[in-house]
């Protein structure tokens, strides 16, 4: 039946009807495209996963999953050392990342992230309605310590490696910013695997600290959906307040123990994507493109057109030439710190070859 007197989303929670949604990078059905949108990793999962999916697949999938998925929690809290009473499973890190929203912030707990990192996090925060700080990196994109250790926030969420920019943080910064936070720090590692540190180190020291990361990346199992928090065993018990009761699918959770088991498949992987990562940059730089260092499967890099001139509209212009070319890459407008750059994930070799030869028409043509 229709309502009388108004459109029925009016319903909703007023701070819902103005929520702006998130904006996935676009996923074309046509296989042709090169995809260089959403971070993904170019290569196929672990075999043992396919195979451990194939066992998977049966009469089981009647019953439901392992609510705890307690299996995959001793494998992650064993890969950092750790004891299964600090590790969390969620339906991808953004199941994470929701929940620690929804436990930590409201409208009058405030909850903090940077500019510009993960555009997730205004969302979730959005939903929750929860009192936001927005704190800005400048153009070098070093920590802004001060300004975060004073944003008086309950949950700061920050990301390291960053993106869009890929620029990781040293543990000797990280610990600075953790030690003097009267709140929780959640370190998003969703890029970890290709970086050269992680923050995990740190968590014997800081009950007040949380880190996330993701199966999408360097384990190649976006598909899926998994992810994982590390932290204090009272944070971890705050989350399974919280959670579905099946949040993680068996499939998921046997396809993420695979993954786990084969640490050689994933780091051969990595290896290759930041060999690649680095030689693309290095390629970019001697265009005489500024390009930030990276410890992720991305660059954001800020183009020059043929007279040497940088723009949001020369970003824009490159952007939409890729894209005439079945070349999926993301732009970020609408502020300074972005709208000049343009974030490339890093794929094969073969499909960043097919980048550069665009972007050498692209600088003929322009
Ligand atoms: C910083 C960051 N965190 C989390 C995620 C989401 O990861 P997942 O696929 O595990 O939900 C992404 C995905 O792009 C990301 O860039």
């Amino acid at each position: 039946m229709m309502s009388a007197n108004k459109p029925v989303s009016e319903y909703a929670m007023s701070h819902i009807q103005a929520l702006q949604a998130y904006t996935p990078g676009f996923q074309p059905k046509d296989p042709d495209w090169i995809k260089l949108n959403t971070n993904e990793n170019p290569y196929s999962p672990s075999p043992k996963v396919e195979a451990a999916l194939k066992e998977a697949i049966g009469p089981s999938l009647r019953l439901y999953p392992d609510p705890a998925s307690q299996a995959l929690r001793e494998a992650v809290a064993r890969l950092n050392g750790l004891d299964a009473s600090r590790a969390f499973i969620g339906n991808g890190s953004d199941d994470v990342l929701n929940l620690l929203t929804r436990a930590f912030s409201n409208s009058n707990q405030r909850a903090g992230y940077t500019f510009p990192s993960y555009s997730l996090y205004p969302v979730l925060c959005g939903i929750q309605d929860s009192d936001i700080v927005e704190i800005s990196f400048d153009r070098s994109m070093r920590l802004p310590l001060e300004k975060l250790l004073d944003c008086n926030a309950r949950i700061l969420f920050f990301t390291s490696p960053n993106a869009p920019t890929g620029v990781a943080f040293p543990n000797s910064d990280l610990r600075q910013l953790i030690a003097g936070f009267e709140g929780l720090v959640v370190i998003d590692e969703a890029y970890a695997d290709f970086a050269l540190e992680t923050a995990a180190d740190l968590l014997s020291d800081f009950d007040n600290l949380v880190i996330t990361r993701s199966f999408s990346k360097s384990y190649s199992l976006a598909g899926m959906r998994i992810g994982y928090a590390l932290a204090h065993p009272d944070v971890i018990e705050v989350l399974d307040k919280m959670r579905d009761s099946y949040n993680v699918s068996r499939l998921a959770q046997a396809a993420g123990l695979a993954a786990v088991d084969d640490q050689a498949y994933m780091k051969a992987t990595v290896g290759k994507i930041n060999h690649t990562r680095d030689c693309y940059l290095q390629e970019f730089r001697d265009r005489g493109w500024f390009v930030y260092d990276s410890q992720a499967n991305l660059l954001f890099v800020e183009p020059k057109d043929s007279s040497g001139n940088s723009s949001a509209k020369v970003a824009c212009s490159l952007f939409e030439f890729l894209k005439s070319r079945k070349i999926l890459v993301r732009y970020f407008g609408g502020h300074a710190l972005t709208d000049t750059f343009l974030r490339i994930s890093v794929g094969t070799d073969d499909q960043m070859l097919a980048l550069s030869e665009s972007i050498e028409l692209w600088l003929r043509n322009e």
